[in-house]
């Protein structure tokens, strides 16, 4: 079986700073890899060139068996590729209700399938159930996460793309998080997962990344690299 996702020899530059060297990666449908690596490494530049937000300087990006490595990013999503990106952007000034709505509007589909994946939404985050009608940007840290992922995952996508969704949250709410990715992935949800708390993004990966500078110097099932001595050195404290 062909992978759903593919990155042959990717180089990203921004100005004349070489951000990605040359990286290859692929992700098998139904899986969770994770990316992980230092502040700086290339993580969020290689999840931008995937959802065409920058282009490769070479390189390609094979998604079901066609190159998309110059297709414009708004393409992109309607491909079935969606991205939460760092800093979980949600519509500050709208109840969650409407940044609910206007997640189901990203693709074009019949009124009937949007309102089923609404209440999709709510099945998957009750929590958002009891908030539905309070201003998004009153929600906590956690809980703006989870509407990000939702409004993401209203899109249906075939793969999704999460950036740092643990971020400044509490133990208990990465934890919550890190269970709807579980949830999500029992679901056949095919999810890239760059994460800075390595230690249960690899737990949670089938397999898992680890980008240095831009280059990818280790690669391996999640339970590999956990039991990796540089790995477990250089990023699980131990
Ligand atoms: N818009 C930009 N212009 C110039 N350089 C950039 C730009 N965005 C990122 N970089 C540089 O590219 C390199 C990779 O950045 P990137 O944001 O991909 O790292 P990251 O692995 O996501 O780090 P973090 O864990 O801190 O989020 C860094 O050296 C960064 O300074
Ligand atoms: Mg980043």
């Amino acid at each position: 079986m062909n992978p759903l996702l593919e990155i042959n020899d990717l180089d990203v530059f921004y100005g004349n700073i070489h951000a990605i060297k040359g990286i290859s990666l692929h992700i098998n449908e139904g899986e969770i890899v994770s990316l992980i690596g230092a502040n700086g490494a290339g993580k969020t530049t290689t999840l931008h060139t995937i959802s065409g937000l920058l282009k490769p300087k070479n390189g390609e990006i094979i998604f079901e068996g066609d190159d998309i490595t110059k297709v414009k990013a708004h393409k992109i999503v309607k491909l079935g590729i969606s991205h939460v990106p760092e800093g979980r952007r949600i519509f500050q000034g709208l109840t969650v209700s409407d940044n609910v709505k206007l997640g189901a509007y990203t693709i074009n589909d019949s009124r009937e399938s949007m309102k089923e994946d609404r209440t999709e939404f709510y099945d998957n985050f009750p929590r958002m159930r009891e908030r539905k009608n309070q201003i998004a940007g009153t929600l906590s840290g956690g809980e703006q996460q989870m509407l990000a992922m939702g409004r993401a995952l209203m899109a249906r996508p075939k793969l999704l793309i999460l950036d740092e969704p643990s971020m400044g949250l509490s133990p208990l709410f990465v934890e919550e998080i890190f269970k709807v990715i579980k949830k999500l992935k029992e679901k056949g949800t095919t999810i890239l997962l760059v994460e800075q708390n390595a230690k249960m993004a690899l737990s949670i990966a089938d397999r898992g990344y680890v980008l240095e500078t831009g280059k990818i110097t280790v690669e391996g099932l999640g339970q590999e690299l956990l039991n990796n001595p540089e790995v477990k050195k250089a990023y699980l404290g131990a």
